[in-house]
């Protein structure tokens, strides 16, 4: 889908949030993702908490995301102090038919990645853009130890090649005063693909690198993304025909809450 403008983009990811927040039940442990649709799911969030009295304890995947909720007066906790945690919402660059996906536009790969492999399920929220037959037109982000990075990127690109990624650009993501410091102190590598052939033979090659501390794909993470739309509906996309990890038909759960 073409660009949506940013006022009809903003509709959309509300809806989605919107949507994702009814998921939300007394007592959670609830991960807080990352970037603009996950700060209307935090907003939505506070909003409950206010009206309901609903209580969570909840975990931010970035800086951004732990002020803004402290500044909600949503209750933050760590991960290693809950462990597991039941429900992780977040956004996502990129989601393919498989629900793969590509995060890290916003430079939280890494935390985002922690928090959903220990959450119980992970639901993105995302606007009809971020829908695309193949991943690979939005960079997708490396996270790289600062230690010798000029090096890691070179062996990026060189483990691009056996995968039909010969000569694909990469850039190292810009901050204020030089290469970008991501909140656990790395650098990001971004890289221009265009289309990937074969994302988990991408994501295992990536992971092998040593320096690469983390990447931006996500296989088989997602069990469900919620797509909103401008007009204020939102669709469930639930993931079928891959080796669920726990697939959730969340209309049904809706529903047999309604009942
Ligand atoms: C943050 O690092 C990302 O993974 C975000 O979840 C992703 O970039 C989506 O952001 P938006 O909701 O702002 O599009």
């Amino acid at each position: 889908m073409s660009a949506l403008d940013p006022a009809a983009a903003d509709l959309a990811k509300r809806a989605a949030a919107a949507r994702a927040v009814s998921m939300v039940t007394e007592g959670m442990r609830v991960g807080l993702g990352s970037g603009s649709t996950s700060a209307w799911f935090t907003r939505l969030l506070a909003e409950r908490m206010a009206a309901e009295g609903l209580r969570v304890s909840a975990v931010p995947t970035s800086s951004g995301t732990a002020r803004l909720a402290a500044e909600l007066g949503v209750p933050l906790t760590r991960i290693e102090a809950v462990g597991r945690l039941d429900l992780t919402v977040d956004g996502a660059d990129e989601f393919d038919p498989a629900l793969n996906l590509i995060k890290g536009g916003g430079a939280a790969l890494l935390q985002e990645k922690i928090v959903a492999a220990a959450s119980a399920r992970l639901v993105i929220i995302a606007d009809p853009v971020k829908r695309v037959p193949r991943l690979g037109a939005f960079p997708l982000p490396v996270e790289v130890v600062r230690f010798g990075w000029p090096v890691t990127r070179k062996a990026i690109e060189d483990a691009l090649a056996p995968l039909g990624l010969a000569g694909r650009r990469t850039s190292v993501r810009q901050g204020a005063a030089g290469p970008l410091v991501t909140d656990e102190g790395h650098h990001i590598i971004d890289l221009h693909l265009g289309e990937i052939p074969d994302v988990p033979a991408l994501a295992a090659a990536l992971t092998a690198i040593p320096g690469v501390v983390e990447h931006g794909l996500f296989v088989g993470m997602a069990d469900c993304v919620i797509l909103g739309y401008p007009d204020g509906t939102a669709e469930v996309l639930n993931r079928l025909g891959v080796a669920p990890r726990a697939v959730i038909d969340i209309d049904a759960e809706m529903r047999d809450e309604d009942a």
